[in-house]
């Protein structure tokens, strides 16, 4: 069986993207097989992995039903982590998809006929509009990374909407993963005080991981390389190791 999951929040530089390629890449060295589906018009999942998309179809081809997802899919230089790329024709996609009854489905429809991946991960781009509504209605459940920073909450009230939007409105039930406080610099007070914050109003669904600033994590990108490929000891690598086993652990919980 597939996992599928969304990495959400419409705010831009949260963390995004570092989360889905660290989280996936942390995946693959665990042993599984994983599919990172980047949405993002300004998609840089994969040129962060060193993926170059040559004349490949990308996830614009696929949502405007002129590709297979299956053509769309490149490895990456890590065993296991596989990548469908995005293109800068994405931006159009919007407006190109709102026509069809059948839109917000597009990508659901696409990934249901792939099997043989273990996970496969959304990164969103930073709205709550088509696209992540495709991702959301694609997948069980949502990965939220929040920023420990003022205003951190504000945001994820709209986020929430949004959430319930897709189970209510649109009938799918999804599900919080789990929210994940990135960026933290534990030598400020603030930092701590957001983080006591979420926790009090998010309980549970916080992980305990905490994912550090980090300066490899920044760096690893432009090596085209995952954290874990580029400095494994850093405390960005091992806090994603670290966030991945506690996915992990409460799938099987
Ligand atoms: N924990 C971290 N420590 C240091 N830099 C980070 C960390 N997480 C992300 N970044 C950097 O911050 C910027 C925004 O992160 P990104 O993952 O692209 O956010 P989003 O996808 O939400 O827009 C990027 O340059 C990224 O390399
Ligand atoms: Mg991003």
């Amino acid at each position: 069986m597939t996992r599928r999951i969304t990495i959400a929040n419409q705010k831009g530089g949260v963390g995004k993207t570092t989360t889905a390629v660290n989280i996936g890449a942390s995946l693959a060295t665990l042993g599984k097989s994983v599919l990172l589906i980047d949405v993002d018009p300004q998609g840089n999942v994969a040129s962060g992995l060193g993926v170059d998309i040559g004349e490949r179809p990308t996830i614009h081809d696929v949502l405007l039903g002129n590709a297979p997802l299956s053509a769309a899919i490149s490895e990456t230089t890590s065993e296991g982590l596989y990548v469908v790329p995005s293109s800068p024709a994405m931006v159009a996609a919007e407006r190109e998809l709102i026509a069809g009854a059948d839109s917000p489905f597009r990508l659901r429809q696409a990934v249901e006929k792939l099997d043989g991946f273990d996970f496969i991960l959304f990164d969103t781009p930073p709205s709550l509009g088509i696209l992540t509504i495709n991702a959301m209605l694609a997948s069980e459940s949502v990965i939220i990374p929040v920023q420990a920073e003022y205003y951190a909450l504000e945001g994820l009230t709209q986020l929430l909407s949004a959430v319930e939007y897709v189970r209510d409105r649109l009938r799918h039930p999804i599900k919080i993963e789990g929210f994940v406080l990135t960026m933290f610099d534990s030598r400020t007070r603030l930092a701590g005080d957001v983080e006591n914050q979420v926790r009090r109003h998010f309980g549970k669904l916080v992980y305990e991981t905490i994912i550090p600033r980090n300066v490899r994590l920044s760096e690893a990108p432009s090596h085209g390389l995952p954290v874990i490929d580029y400095a494994l000891a850093s405390r960005g690598a091992q806090s994603y190791l670290s966030l991945t086993n506690e996915i992990l652990s409460e799938a099987f919980a």
